[in-house]
C-alpha cells in the first residue's frame, strides 16, 4: 500500500512515524551555483525539428547558463553534533562530485557521466542523483532528498530518487 502513495503522502508518514517514535526527521539544503554551456540537440531529427522542439537552447555554436542548484537531504539529528550533516561535508561532497565537473564546463563535451545525453535539467539531475546518494549516505545518517536545478529564472526541474 505503501508503494501505491504520493511523494508528498510517503513524507508525511515517515515524518509522522519518526516523530512517533521519538526521532525527529529534519531536511536541511545547500545553495550552489555554476555557469556551464549546452547544447541541446537531437542528432536523429532535422535542424529545424531540434530548433522548433529547443529553441535557443539548439544553438549549433553553444549557448551559456547561470544554473543555481539547491540539494537537500534528510536525517535524524545527530545528539553529539545536532546536526543532520555538517554542512562543511555536505559542500565538499557536493563540490567534489558535482562542481568541480561541471562549473565553466561544456556540459556535452566536457563532463564525462553526460556523454551521450541530451544536456537537460532533468537528464541533469539524474544523473548527479547517482553520484551524490552513495557519497552521502556513505559519510552520514542523512539521505539525499531532492535535488532541484535552475537553467533560468522561470524554469526548474526536481529529482526526489524515484
Ligand atoms: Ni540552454
Amino acid at each position: 500500500m505503501f508503494q501505491t502513495l504520493s511523494q508528498k503522502e510517503k513524507n508525511f508518514l515517515i515524518i509522522f512515524a519518526a516523530n512517533y517514535i521519538g526521532i525527529v526527521m529534519i531536511y536541511i539544503s545547500r545553495d550552489v551555483h555554476f555557469c556551464a554551456a549546452h547544447k541541446l540537440y537531437n542528432e536523429k531529427w532535422s535542424k529545424e525539428k531540434n530548433e522548433e522542439v529547443f529553441g535557443a537552447c539548439a544553438n549549433e555554436n553553444w549557448h551559456g547558463h547561470n544554473f543555481d542548484m539547491t540539494v537537500t537531504v534528510k536525517g535524524p539529528v545527530d545528539p553529539e553534533t545536532g546536526f543532520v550533516i555538517n554542512f562543511k561535508d555536505l559542500k565538499r561532497i557536493v563540490n567534489e562530485e558535482i562542481l568541480d565537473k561541471v562549473d565553466h564546463k561544456n556540459l556535452n563535451l566536457d563532463v564525462d557521466f553526460m556523454r551521450g545525453k541530451l544536456t537537460s535539467c532533468e537528464n541533469l539531475i539524474v544523473e548527479f542523483w547517482k553520484i551524490l546518494e552513495p557519497r552521502i549516505k556513505k559519510n552520514s545518517n542523512a539521505r539525499l532528498h531532492c535535488i532541484k536545478l535552475k537553467e533560468t529564472n522561470n524554469n526548474y526541474a526536481e529529482y526526489y530518487g524515484e
